[in-house]
């Protein structure tokens, strides 16, 4: 069964606005991957599709799979990815993940996350990993920050709390030495790393367009009016706060983790 916070209705157009920053830890954990010889390429939580072209761009001649369970996210990426008959969607959990054949290269971008147990699906990924081929991950770590922790806090405080599941808050991800122990074993070469980045926003409230887009979904979407208005009022006011504006925009530092199990054989 889908969590609370897996059950968020994405606005693909919202999550977009943000593409670049979204999608520049993507490039930087592919530029890490040796892997000339790649035919099938798996993207499990692709959203909108903002990851196929640097995708394609790699690996011209690759097939790819954007394997997602929102069916907004995936009708975006079908129209970005159209003329592109190489690329296919699936509307699927990732939980349950089936292949008909092993993947040279199954990625994913600041999608585990959204699954309170991804450690434990982590081995069933790998088991459609083909030999010479490698799992890239990249999810956020960023969960202490005061972005999330005020969220956490107005969402825990009246009169908010009666009407939001405390399950659709998302779990703060483990270190990048747990998911690297988790993918290693026989036959697998590990890496990881972590990369604080400083997205440099505009717009008046523009930390909390970056979370209403993404981690808040499932918040905002559980709060009636007029409630929510007072939540947006209160938690965008806090925002402004702990992200000041300066003279070249409003700067959010991201943290992100990163880790990569290759196949050996
Ligand atoms: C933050 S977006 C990431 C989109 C894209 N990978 C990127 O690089 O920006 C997270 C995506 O994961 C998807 N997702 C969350 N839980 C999922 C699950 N259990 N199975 C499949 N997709 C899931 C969401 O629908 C959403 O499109």
């Amino acid at each position: 069964m889908l969590s609370a916070a897996q059950q968020t209705l994405w606005n693909p157009g919202d999550y977009l606005n943000f593409a670049s920053e979204r999608t520049q830890p993507f490039i930087d954990l592919l530029s890490r991957l040796q892997l000339p010889d790649v035919r099938r390429i798996v993207d499990l939580g692709c959203g909108p599709g903002n990851g196929m072209p640097v995708l394609r761009a790699l690996w011209p001649q690759a097939e790819i799979l954007g394997v997602d369970s929102s069916e907004q996210m995936l009708q975006q990426a079908a129209r970005t990815t159209a003329s592109d008959t190489g690329i296919t969607y699936l509307h699927a959990d990732i939980r349950d993940l089936q292949l008909d054949e092993p993947a040279d290269l199954i990625v994913s971008n600041a999608a585990l996350q959204w699954i309170p147990e991804h450690r434990q699906v982590l081995p069933r990924i790998q088991q459609f990993v083909a030999d010479g081929g490698a799992l890239a991950v990249q999810l956020p770590g960023n969960f202490s920050a005061p972005s999330h922790r005020l969220l956490a806090e107005f969402a825990g405080a009246e009169p908010y709390r009666a009407h939001i599941d405390p399950h659709s808050l998302l779990q703060p991800t483990a270190e990048v030495s747990d998911y690297m122990l988790d993918v290693a074993g026989e036959g697998w070469d590990v890496t990881g790393w972590e990369t604080r980045y400083h997205h440099v926003l505009s717009g008046e409230d523009p930390v909390f367009d970056w979370i209403a887009s993404a981690g808040a979904r499932p918040v905002l979407q559980a709060l009636p009016e007029p409630l929510l208005s007072r939540f947006v009022r209160e938690y965008k006011a806090a925002l402004r706060q702990a992200y000041p504006p300066t003279e070249i925009g409003t700067i959010l530092p991201f943290r992100r983790l990163f880790f990569i199990a290759a196949r050996t054989g």
